[in-house]
């Protein structure tokens, strides 16, 4: 009897074990309760160096990548480009550019020093042309104007300037890159280095396609060795960039050989249309016998020299020597006009 009423006893006990552990999850909950009201502390110090943590691996590791990440999308659009006052192995340079930045953030890149490379077809020369001093960049979104000017730069590498001078007078469309290091703020987040390495492709003066003359006078009574022809070159230029290329002497030639030069003097190239006076001799007795029956000579014209205050500058007589213009003049016409011009000079 005693040992039945126990075993009863033990088998409700187990029961109400069994319902206890049925009920489980509200005993959990209000474990976990007691747990956290008891430890809330361990798990604010917890939440604390998780936060710290996630927000520093944010500040130290995703930062730098976020912004490098924000100067690699950002793209640059040149919007004017001169080339001035060269010499043999100078040349005073002044930009604008338009910095487009898709990034939210507005960060200030540090003044550096930029490589500036020609690439062709998409790959970099093997050495830089020009080394660029970068002001400070405060990168606004979406975009903002940067602008250079007077920098007197030395010509680091002749053959990649004469390279790119190539390239800018003859092709349709010319890319460059600027390449450099440099240090980004961003508010009072740690200062990132940053490369900066930003390819841009505009347009060139695509062979001087469209030079023509105007205005051509031959002065058949100018003595020997003087000046017996001038007229206006007319060259248009597609392109932004502004170029000086000094006193500039073009070789006249046909199928009957050299016929003659022309010079321009103080040749700069604006963008846009062109008309500059031009002057030179012509041999008439050559030119003559290389008429055509409708009296056209067909003129292949090639840059002899590009002078500036007595300097040669080779950078700009090798693409000018490369880059032959070909011209059919009216001869008939341009005596007619030169003796009306006559006639006007004389009455
Ligand atoms: C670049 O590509 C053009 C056409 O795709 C080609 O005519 C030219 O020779 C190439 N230039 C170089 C340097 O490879
Ligand atoms: C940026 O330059 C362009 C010309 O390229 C000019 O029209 C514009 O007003 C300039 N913007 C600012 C904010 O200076
Ligand atoms: C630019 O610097 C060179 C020396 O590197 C000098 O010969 C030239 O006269 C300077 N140009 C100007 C416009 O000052
Ligand atoms: C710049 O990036 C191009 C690829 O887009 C790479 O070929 C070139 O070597 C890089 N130049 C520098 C100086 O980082
Ligand atoms: C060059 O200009 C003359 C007028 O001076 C014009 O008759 C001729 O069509 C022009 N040639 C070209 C190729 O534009
Ligand atoms: C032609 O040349 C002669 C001799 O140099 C000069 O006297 C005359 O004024 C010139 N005529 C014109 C129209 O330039
Ligand atoms: C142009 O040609 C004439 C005659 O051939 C020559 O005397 C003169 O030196 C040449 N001018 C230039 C700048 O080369
Ligand atoms: C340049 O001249 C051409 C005609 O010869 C004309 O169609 C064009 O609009 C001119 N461009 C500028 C910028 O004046
Ligand atoms: C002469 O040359 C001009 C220009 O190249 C051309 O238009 C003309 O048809 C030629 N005349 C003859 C008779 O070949
Ligand atoms: C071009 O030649 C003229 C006359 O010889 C000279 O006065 C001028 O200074 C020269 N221009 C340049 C940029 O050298
Ligand atoms: C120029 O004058 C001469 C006579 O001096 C005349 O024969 C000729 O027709 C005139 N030419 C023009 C285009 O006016």
């Amino acid at each position: 009897m005693d040992s039945q009423g126990s075993s009863e006893k033990r088998f409700q006990a187990e029961e109400i074990e069994r319902r206890e552990s049925y009920a489980a999850p509200a005993g959990f909950g209000q474990k976990a309760k007691r747990h956290c009201s008891r430890f809330w502390w361990l798990h604010l110090i917890i939440f604390c160096v998780i936060f710290l943590i996630v927000a520093l691996l944010l500040v130290y590791v995703g930062m730098p990548k976020i912004a490098q990440n924000g100067v690699d999308k950002s793209t640059i659009e040149i919007t004017q480009l001169k080339f001035l006052e060269p010499t043999s192995e100078s040349v005073v340079l002044s930009q604008a550019v338009i910095l487009h930045s898709p990034s939210i953030f507005t960060p200030t890149l540090d003044p550096f020093t930029a490589a500036s490379w020609l690439v062709t077809n998409g790959t970099f020369n093997p050495t830089p042309m020009l080394m660029i001093p970068m002001p400070q960049i405060h990168a606004l979104h979406p975009q903002s104007n940067i602008s250079v000017s007077n920098l007197n730069l030395t010509i680091t590498n002749l053959d990649q300037v004469t390279d790119y001078a190539t390239a800018l007078i003859t092709q349709e469309e010319v890319s460059t890159a600027l390449t450099g290091k440099t240090k980004l703020h961003e508010g009072k987040l740690p200062v990132v280095n940053i490369n900066f390495n930003s390819t841009s492709t505009y347009k060139g003066m695509n062979g001087l396609k469209g030079f023509n003359v105007t205005g051509v006078i031959i002065n058949s009574t100018a003595t020997p060795g003087e000046p017996n022809l001038k007229g206006f070159a007319y060259i248009p230029n597609p392109s932004v960039i502004t170029v000086a290329l000094g006193n500039v002497t073009l070789t006249m030639s046909t199928a009957k050989g050299v016929v003659g030069n022309a010079t321009i003097n103080d040749m700069t190239l604006v963008p846009g249309n062109n008309t500059l006076p031009m002057s030179g001799i012509i041999d008439q007795t050559l030119i003559a016998a290389s008429l055509n029956s409708s009296g056209f000579v067909t003129l292949s014209i090639a840059g002899q020299s590009a002078i500036y205050n007595g300097q040669h500058l080779t950078y700009y007589e090798k693409p000018l020597m490369t880059n032959v213009l070909s011209l059919d003049m009216n001869v008939l016409q341009v005596l007619a006009d030169s003796t009306a011009a006559a006639n006007k000079t004389s009455s």
